[in-house]
This record gives C-alpha cells, sequence and structure tokens, in this order.
C-alpha cells in the first residue's frame, strides 16, 4: 500500500479514467479506523476495486463547540487496517493544500437542513464539499459510504446524482458490536458505564420495527413519540427520533399510504457521546 499526502502524488499515482486496470474505488474516511471503515474497504475490494482509502478529518464538517479538536487519531493503527484490508494507496491530505483558504460555496440541499442536520448546522454542506472535493480530484469510479450514516449516504448518492460526478455510490451495511452497537470513532468517548447502556437505542429500534407492522396508521406515526419518551426513561437524551421516506428522505407523514416501508433514524446523546442510528423497516400491507 502507498501512501500519498500531495496532489501532486494523487495525480501521478492515480490512472486516468480509461487507462484502469480495475475500477478505482474510493472510500473516504476521516481516521481512527474500525471494522466498519474496514467493511468498506474489503467490499470495495471484493467488487474487483483499486482502493483508496482517504484519511482527514475534515475541519468544514464539525460545529464551533463540536470535537474537531480532540477527534481521535490513531494513524499508525489506520495504516495496519488498511493494508490489511487490501487498499491499494491511503491518501493522508495535508490540510494547507487541500484547504488552502475559506470555502465561502456551500453546497446543500433540503435535507441537509434536517434530522442531523437542524442540530448540526452547516455540517452537510461541509460533507458534501468536501466529498465533491476529492470526487473531482481523484475521480473514483465508485465510492463507498456507510449505512450507519444514512442522511449522509443519501445526500452524497444525491450530490452524485444531482450534479453529474460520473461515479457509483455503493452504499454499505452497518457493522456492529456482538451487542449490537453500531460501530463509531466516537463510541471511544463512551464512559465504562455508558458503554454497557449504549446498545439500547439499538434494542429500542429493532422493537419498534417489530411493533410497526401489527399497528393502526395513527398508531404507527406516533412511535417516535413514544420511542422518544423511552429513551428518556433509560438515560438517552434524544435529538430526535423520526420515520423518514426512503426514497426522498422526507419525513413520513399521515399522506402517506399506510404500512409504507420507511427508514427509523435516531440521533441521541449518552453521557458526553452522541449516537446516531436507524433501521429499516419494511412495508407492510396490514
Ligand atoms: P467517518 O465517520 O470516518 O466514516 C467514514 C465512512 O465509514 C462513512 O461512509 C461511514 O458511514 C462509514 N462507517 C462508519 N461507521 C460504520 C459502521 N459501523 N458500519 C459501516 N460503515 C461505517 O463519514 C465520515 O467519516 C465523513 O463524514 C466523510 C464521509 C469521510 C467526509 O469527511
Amino acid at each position: 500500500m502507498e501512501i500519498l499526502t500531495t496532489l501532486r502524488q494523487i495525480r501521478e499515482k492515480i490512472p486516468p479514467k480509461g487507462s484502469r486496470p480495475r475500477p478505482v474505488s474510493l472510500v473516504p474516511t476521516m481516521g481512527a479506523l474500525h471494522a466498519g471503515h474496514q467493511s468498506l474497504v474489503e467490499r470495495a475490494v471484493r467488487e474487483d476495486g483499486q482502493v483508496i482509502a482517504t484519511v482527514f478529518v475534515n475541519p468544514l464538517q464539525f460545529g464551533p463547540k463540536e470535537d474537531f479538536n480532540r477527534y481521535p487519531s490513531t494513524r499508525e493503527e489506520d495504516i495496519a487496517l488498511l493494508e490489511k484490508a487490501g487498499a491499494e494507496w491511503v491518501y493522508f491530505p495535508d490540510p494547507s493544500e487541500l484547504l488552502p483558504g475559506p470555502i465561502h460555496f456551500r453546497i446543500t440541499h433540503p435535507v441537509a437542513e434536517l434530522y442531523c442536520g437542524a442540530f448540526r448546522p452547516g455540517h452537510f454542506s461541509g460533507v458534501l464539499t468536501i466529498v465533491s472535493k476529492f470526487f473531482h480530484l481523484i475521480n473514483p469510479d465508485r465510492a463507498y459510504f456507510g449505512m450507519k450514516d444514512r442522511q449522509q449516504l443519501f445526500l452524497i448518492s444525491r450530490l452524485a446524482r444531482e450534479l453529474s460526478f460520473p461515479v457509483e455510490i455503493r452504499p454499505v451495511e452497518t457493522v456492529r458490536e456482538p451487542d449490537g452497537l453500531a460501530m463509531s470513532s466516537r463510541n471511544r468517548y463512551l464512559s465504562p458505564e455508558d458503554r454497557k447502556h449504549a446498545p439500547e437505542l439499538y434494542r429500542m429500534l429493532l422493537q419498534a420495527r417489530d411493533r410497526y407492522a401489527p399497528r393502526s396508521h395513527a398508531d404507527r406515526l406516533d412511535l417516535p413519540s413514544r420511542i422518544e419518551a423511552q429513551m428518556k426513561e433509560r438515560g438517552f437524551r434524544p435529538e430526535y427520533v423520526s420515520f423518514v421516506h426512503p426514497e426522498t428522505f422526507l419525513p413520513l407523514s399521515s399522506d402517506d399510504p399506510p404500512g409504507a416501508a420507511t427508514i427509523l433514524l435516531t440521533a441521541a446523546w449518552l453521557g458526553q457521546t452522541r449516537l446516531i442510528d436507524n433501521i429499516d423497516i419494511p412495508g407492510t400491507h396490514v
């Protein structure tokens, strides 16, 4: 695996479209890598890609009071993980080269203001801006994103489609700890006590999925507020719990057909740690 740090190296090492022996597959990350990131790289390799992973803690997507300055960094371990997973290149951008000055352009989308976006103003436009840069600098054939960050995945799919980036976005299932907690670089912020409680978040989503079908339409639409109440009882501080339309990512409403397929999406604080998770709920005819 080659370690790249400059744009010149990117230009020299990544073959241009048309002369690539295999598809170039991009896996963007912020480092502090875990088995979730690893599964993205392994999928891309299995699907015959020549993988370029990027490791960059993107300042554009952090709010002023967020954890940019203490975001975990495990560079040596990251390199070992990427090498083992079969990446061809890893790009650690030099921040002063990738972001030489302030960026005033803002890529945004109505859905960027909802759910996580409502609590993290500017977050998704920061994500979309840096991902656009990677798309045009690297020009990958494919890019892999995790379903754990479901709203991000939706927005990046739309970014590629609406702005005609010639890249195919491939989603990858959420990798979980054995007790169900979705893997995240931020899980290391959890105290031992909170770590024990954290998997309850996913258990509540599983329970809600099982309760969805047997209920009446009105009762179903009421589920998110009940889950919020349940979360609070269990020591979580929910930001939102929402049913989301899988195609438009807009909130499901009473106008949608009863029993429509949906995504249950949530963010909640446990102690000092913000957790996010989601689950697909299949449509029902009941
Ligand atoms: P980061 O949080 O490091 O995640 C990088 C990629 O790994 C994202 O596509 C994310 O969805 C995926 N991922 C994280 N945890 C996962 C898990 N448990 N299972 C499966 N995939 C998982 O997301 C970002 O970085 C940034 O916003 C980025 C896209 C790199 C732009 O800066």
